[in-house]
């Protein structure tokens, strides 16, 4: 392949930079800490710069790094327009935008308007207010239920577990759909939509190029009285009326969001994480009036199975052309078990792939349950699919080294609110792929930072470690680069054709410009022909792509 092709990169000062980036999503407590103290923080991210470059993905998207007390891992914001001082300083954030920036890495943040950390000013306010008062408007406050209102105002519960109320010293409550640390704004109030307009822009000018909307689709509630019981919610539909849930008229908000995000040049951009009913629903966050762009969970949630594959793969690429926007591809992320874990438990198929890995860390992770080999294997497979195809991936740091989830943590040492306020859904909750990232084979934390991480690295972390795997053509972080690498090549229009071909777990496609993807996930091999000399990406053996495997083949020509 020439040189010159090679180098080419795209046009990234266009406003549509985001429709096929490769975003890698920074969790930045656990991403390398510069300062020793066990937490990873902004200056660490700086230190990094080049290993992102090399990398070679577009932007990067950090989970919140606002001063917090942790108790849902940042998602608790005390301050939206604020670096925690655990983590760095304002300048310091301008200093990694600069560096990004220069190496032509975008940096989305992530912005969580559904509800603030209990430590947050207004909330703190509320407290000290009172019943009644002003500033209690801005949360979700109700009198209890009973005779003495010592009873939460309806019997809801809390995605981490327990009540979704929790009372205050003066005998009122309040709402938090998540953690208690973790009360609900109430969007009705225009103090609470003007200043997430200001927060917006504040980061804006700062020169983050676009923003992550954590759970996108709850903002905005209707809580008339009589207020539902649970089983009264479960019954009703999630077509935009329901009171919690995916409401319309949450799109108002990001109507004005969009209004903010274009006084912008490049107008900034936004994912919504909106866990919706349907794909048309989903669809709205992705509008052009509104956010943009939405996660698309789906492959998330499926087994490593051609035919789930397909479908989604379709499906989504119909549903984007629809909108305008781009879809999103994700295996991972901070809140699900690592993919090369999921695709490893046994039984391999047939099962909802996230709900399997969380049974499998629920059970403490039991090694005769996981084959890594296989496991990652088809990690592997599938990322390759993944960045062959249109609209922008999402990639978690540590994937790229090939990690595994992390089981082996003591109760004691773990920080997930799921894990002890004993959610259903996160069994033994999410730490285990939020371990902090090794960059060395030995040494103190692997090379994180400091001594010890603040989430226990297990003993094979070494085997995974940047430095090991940098040295070894044939390691994960390898190939991560060269995809990448290669995918700048290969985005063009943002559609595919799909190629039968005579078997039900072979999938192959081809993009406009020639190449083409074929992932075999079957445990036969399938042979390639003549075409098998223009791989230049994933393994051929004898001429064909061997079981759980992807490969790229580039158009005529072009190897050579
Ligand atoms: C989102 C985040 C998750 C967080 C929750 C509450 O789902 O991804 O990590 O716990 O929102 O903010």
């Amino acid at each position: 392949m020439t040189d010159a092709l090679l180098t080419e990169t795209r046009d990234d000062t266009t406003a549509a930079w985001w429709r096929q980036a490769a975003v890698y999503q920074i969790y930045p407590r656990s991403f390398a800490d510069a300062n020793g103290d066990g937490l990873g923080d902004i200056p660490g991210i700086v230190s990094r710069a080049d290993y992102l470059q090399e990398l070679g993905i577009d932007a990067v998207w950090l989970s919140p790094f606002y001063p917090s007390a942790l108790a849902d891992g940042g998602y608790d914001v005390a301050d939206y327009r604020d670096v925690d001082p655990r983590l760095g300083t304002l300048d310091d954030f301008d200093d990694m935008v600069a560096a990004l920036h220069e190496r032509g890495i975008r940096v989305v943040v992530d912005i969580v308007p559904n509800h603030s950390s209990d430590l947050h000013e207004w909330f703190q306010e509320a407290l000290a207010a009172g019943r009644g008062s002003a500033a209690r408007e801005r949360y979700i406050f109700r009198e209890g239920s009973g005779p003495d209102g010592s009873e939460p105002p309806t019997d809801w519960t809390a995605a981490f577990g327990g009540s979704a109320w929790e009372r205050v010293e003066d005998g009122q409550w309040y709402l938090h759909s998540f953690a208690p640390e973790q009360p609900d704004f109430n969007w009705d109030h225009p103090e609470v939509r003007e200043d997430f307009l200001t927060t917006l822009r504040f980061w804006s000018d700062r020169g983050v190029d676009g923003f992550r909307i954590d759970v996108a689709h709850m903002l905005t509630k209707d809580l008339s009285e009589p207020l539902p019981s649970s089983a009264e919610l479960e019954g009703m539909p999630h077509d935009g009326t329901h009171p919690l849930h995916d409401r319309d008229d949450v799109h108002e908000i990001y109507a004005e969001w969009r209004r903010v995000f274009d006084e912008y040049d490049p107008p900034r951009t936004a994912v919504a994480e909106a866990w919706v009913s349907t794909p048309e629903r989903r669809a709205r966050y992705a509008s052009a009036e509104g956010l943009g762009q939405a996660f698309n969970f789906d492959l998330l949630v499926a087994d490593f199975d051609a035919a789930q594959f397909r479908t989604i793969i379709a499906d989504n690429l119909a549903q984007a052309d629809a909108t305008g926007s781009s879809t999103t591809w994700v295996l991972s992320n901070h809140d699900v078990t690592r993919h090369a874990t999921r695709y490893g438990l046994a039984p391999l198929n047939g099962r909802e792939g996230v709900k399997q890995g969380v049974e499998w860390v629920a059970a403490g992770g039991p090694a005769d349950q996981l084959d890594r080999e296989t496991g990652l294997r088809r990690a592997h497979a599938a990322t390759l699919l993944l960045l062959g195809l249109p609209g922008s991936t999402y990639l978690y740091q540590g994937e790229e080294l090939g990690l595994q989830e992390v089981a082996e943590i003591a109760p004691e040492q773990r920080q997930d609110p799921s894990f002890f306020r004993g959610a259903v859904f996160d069994g033994l909750g999410r730490d285990g792929c939020r371990v902090p990232l090794p960059w060395t084979a030995s040494g103190p934390s692997f090379g994180f930072g400091g001594i010890e991480a603040h989430l226990p690295q297990p003993a094979w972390f070494a085997e995974h470690a940047v430095e090991v795997e940098e040295a070894d053509p044939q390691s994960t972080l390898s190939l991560y680069r060269e995809a990448l690498r290669l995918r700048r090549l290969l985005q063009t229009d943002e559609s595919l054709e799909w190629i039968e071909t005579g078997r039900a777990d072979v999938l192959r496609f081809a993009r406009p410009n020639g190449w083409q993807i074929v992932t075999n996930f079957g445990s036969e091999p399938f042979d390639l022909g003549a075409d098998a000399a223009e791989v230049v990406l994933g393994a051929v053996v004898d001429g064909a792509v061997p079981a759980d495997s992807t490969v790229w083949i580039a158009p005529a020509g072009l190897v050579g």
